[in-house]
């Protein structure tokens, strides 16, 4: 087991269904800890750098579009495992494919406001996490 960290984010569709504290709920009973937070208006520019990655993708616009709809939860959690912890809570991309209990078959209507974000590796999670917390923000291990 590893003590490892990773980026979650709830996203517009989830904080506009109040249910910011029902997700951390399901984070802390499964044993992550949250170690950064800060809620965000991200701008065009800041959505863009983050899913840089899906830049040649045909969903990139609708996915940025979505990420600036409105106010998202940025955190940083921590525990043994917490990536594939986090993904395991999260459910697959897609809510139609998400396992009954899992946040996206819970909470997300549809696979381009799909209620969360998760890291996908703890390499990807460093950059993430440094993407939005300075060093200052975020709790030290
Ligand atoms: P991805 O990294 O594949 O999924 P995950 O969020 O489960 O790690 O995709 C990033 C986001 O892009 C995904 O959460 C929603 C959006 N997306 C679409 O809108 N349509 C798609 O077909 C895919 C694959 C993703």
């Amino acid at each position: 087991m590893a003590l490892e960290r990773t980026l979650s984010i709830i996203k517009p569709d989830a904080v506009a269904k109040n249910v910011i504290g029902q997700i951390y709920a399901r984070f802390e009973q499964a044993g992550l800890k949250i170690v950064a937070a800060k809620m965000k208006q991200l701008s065009r520019q800041e959505a863009e750098g983050f899913y840089a990655v899906h830049s040649e993708r045909p969903f990139f616009k609708a996915l940025v579009d979505f990420m600036i709809s409105g106010p998202v939860m940025i955190s940083a959690l921590e525990g043994e495992n917490a990536v594939l912890a986090h993904r395991d809570l999260m459910g697959a991309t897609n809510p139609k494919e998400a396992a009954p209990g899992t946040i996206r078959a819970d909470f997300a209507e549809s696979i381009d406001a799909n209620a969360v974000h998760g890291s996908d590796a703890v390499d990807t999670a460093k950059v993430e996490i440094a993407y939005f917390f300075a060093a200052t923000e975020v709790c030290p291990r």
